[in-house]
């Protein structure tokens, strides 16, 4: 029987270390209004999302969204297809554990006793919070809205939500985003070191005005309109300043409609049909014409077929590396940083160059030293028959394929820390992590042999029922189902 605890004891000990336990309480159903003195927890149990908050018709949800595995997101969600529509924005993610916790005191607040508030609504007045059927989280006061999450967009509009020049849909992966200037939207990407500010602009849509002007000095705002538009407005009795419209446009579709800046940087929409979204809208339609679409120090041809600048170098999954360049900085630090290659190679293009600041230069040579000179630059591209010199501040991306040769790009390329030294590093880590684990199983192996020579009682009744003690008892061979459950 003491041998058995003690197996038990061990294989117990295994199971905490190789997995995260998981508790098999079940979460209340989510309420459609949430009142003072609401407060929720991540429930260990559930694997994605954790409902709060329904809206009336049952389509949106406000919940604890599991991401990367153990941390969590506040996000609305359209439940019969899982997509978020908004997330709380915050500067950590916070635990998907047991601190962790959103409460309703007045202000929606999202909060950890040992962090503090990652996010809060700071609405001292609110007296309740619900979700309208339209996706939008809504503070109230009595009659009086204070607070709404449509004023506060993630990377998604929906159908009848104001856009308007005080916010910016941001892509999920931070890069891109969409924002309103007087007369236009524009797209802007901020890749690793690009400073401060929205980035650099790769798209600019600037209104038609064919129904309305615009009346300068009064803010534009943007709506997706049900009709199947992007509709650029400054007063809504007026007709639109600019109308940028669907494939479905002026059709009624069956279900709702969205646009999101996807993490490759467009702008796309969609309709739901009642069982799948339909794109319906690319702000880009040639994804050549994308920042990024074929990765930094990327080629993209014709078709969209994939190379890299580097001809020596084969486009693969992690794109044409080496990693190093995708980190932040540029080529001023004091120590490796500045340590770089030149890469040349003729007949390329900015994807976006009409867009991009230019210096005109009386030569190719000229283009390169004003670059090669610069410690923030990280290339240039020269056009031979224009004179025009194109610098890039920020870790080359893709580039356009054209025919013309006498358009030329020269990159710095990061040297990095080197195979070699990685390799090494790698080495003595894996190294010291197997030494570790000889050391453990040998200690481990010396405590078992000193229990059985001794006789001595297993942990169990030693220490009086200590915590979960009770529950391995009687594991036996579920405790090596429950190891190959982790290991899944
Ligand atoms: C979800 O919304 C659609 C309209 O887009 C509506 O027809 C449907 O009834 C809603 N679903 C539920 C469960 O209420
Ligand atoms: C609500 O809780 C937050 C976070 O704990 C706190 O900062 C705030 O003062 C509270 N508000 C009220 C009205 O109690
Ligand atoms: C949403 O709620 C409004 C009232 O607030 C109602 O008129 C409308 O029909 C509802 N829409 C759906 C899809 O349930
Ligand atoms: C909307 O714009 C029109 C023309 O610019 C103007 O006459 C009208 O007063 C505006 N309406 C509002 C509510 O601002
Ligand atoms: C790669 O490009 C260089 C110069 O741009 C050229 O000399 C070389 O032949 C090219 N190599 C291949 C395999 O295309
Ligand atoms: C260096 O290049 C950046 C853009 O990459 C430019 O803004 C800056 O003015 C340049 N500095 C000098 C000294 O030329
Ligand atoms: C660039 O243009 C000049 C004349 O403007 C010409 O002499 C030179 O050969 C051209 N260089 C290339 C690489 O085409």
């Amino acid at each position: 029987m003491d041998r058995h605890n003690n197996k038990h004891l061990l294989l117990l000990l295994l199971q905490q270390l190789t997995c995260t336990s998981r508790a098999a309480e079940s979460s209340p159903p989510p309420s459609n209004e949430l009142h003072i003195g609401f407060r929720a927890g991540p429930n260990p149990a559930v694997e994605s999302f954790q409902p709060l908050l329904t809206d009336s018709s049952g389509n949106y949800s406000l919940g604890f969204l599991r991401v990367n595995r153990n941390q969590l997101s506040l996000s609305v969600l359209h439940l019969p297809s899982s997509v978020t529509l908004w997330s709380a924005s915050t500067t950590r993610l916070p635990r998907w554990a047991d601190p962790t916790q959103l409460s309703f005191n007045g202000s929606l607040v999202l909060s950890d006793p040992h962090t503090g508030v990652f996010w809060s609504t700071k609405t001292p007045s609110g007296d309740r919070v619900w979700l309208s059927n339209t996706s939008n989280l809504i503070v109230a006061d009595g009659p009086t809205l204070v607070w709404q999450s449509f004023d506060f967009p993630t990377d998604t509009l929906v159908e009848n939500q104001n856009f308007d020049t005080a916010t910016a849909l941001v892509s999920s992966n931070g890069v891109y985003s969409m924002r309103l200037g007087p007369d236009h939207m524009g797209l802007y990407a901020k890749f690793a070191g690009s400073g401060t500010g929205p980035g650099q602009i790769y798209l600019k849509h600037t209104a038609m005005e064919a129904k309305a002007d615009i009346v300068e000095g009064q803010p534009i705002y943007l709506v997706l309109k049900s009709d199947g538009y992007l509709g650029m407005f400054q007063n809504g009795s007026g007709p639109p300043v600019d109308v940028q419209p669907f494939n479905t446009f002026q059709q009624i579709v069956p279900g709702i409609r969205r646009v999101r800046v996807e993490p490759d940087g467009n702008l796309n929409g969609y309709y739901w049909t009642g069982s799948s979204w339909v794109l319906d809208y690319q702000a880009i339609s040639d994804p050549c014409e994308l920042p990024s679409s074929c990765g930094p120090y990327g080629l993209c041809g014709p078709g969209k077929v994939c190379s890299c600048l580097d001809n020596r170098t084969v486009h693969g999954s992690g794109g044409c590396g080496p990693p190093e360049n995708q980190n932040p900085g540029d080529f001023c630090g004091a120590y490796d940083n500045n340590r770089f290659r030149i890469l040349r190679r003729s007949g390329v293009e900015l994807p976006f160059k009409e867009l991009m600041g230019y210096k005109k230069m009386a030569s190719v040579e000229l283009c390169e030293a004003a670059c090669g000179g610069n410690c923030t630059c990280w290339g240039a591209v020269y056009s031979n028959s224009s004179g025009f010199c194109y610098m890039l501040d920020y870790p080359i991306q893709t580039l356009v394929a054209v025919g013309d040769e006498t358009k030329m790009g020269y990159f710095k390329v990061r040297e990095g820390v080197g195979k070699k030294n990685v390799g090494a590093w790698l080495g003595l880590g894996l190294g010291l992590l197997f030494g570790a684990v000889l050391v453990f199983v040998g200690v481990l192996g010396l405590g078992w042999y000193k229990l059985k020579s001794r006789g001595v009682k297993g942990y169990a009744e030693e220490d009086g029922g200590g915590v979960g003690v009770g529950a391995y008892k009687d594991l036996g061979a579920a405790s090596f189902r429950s190891i190959e459950l982790c290991e899944r």
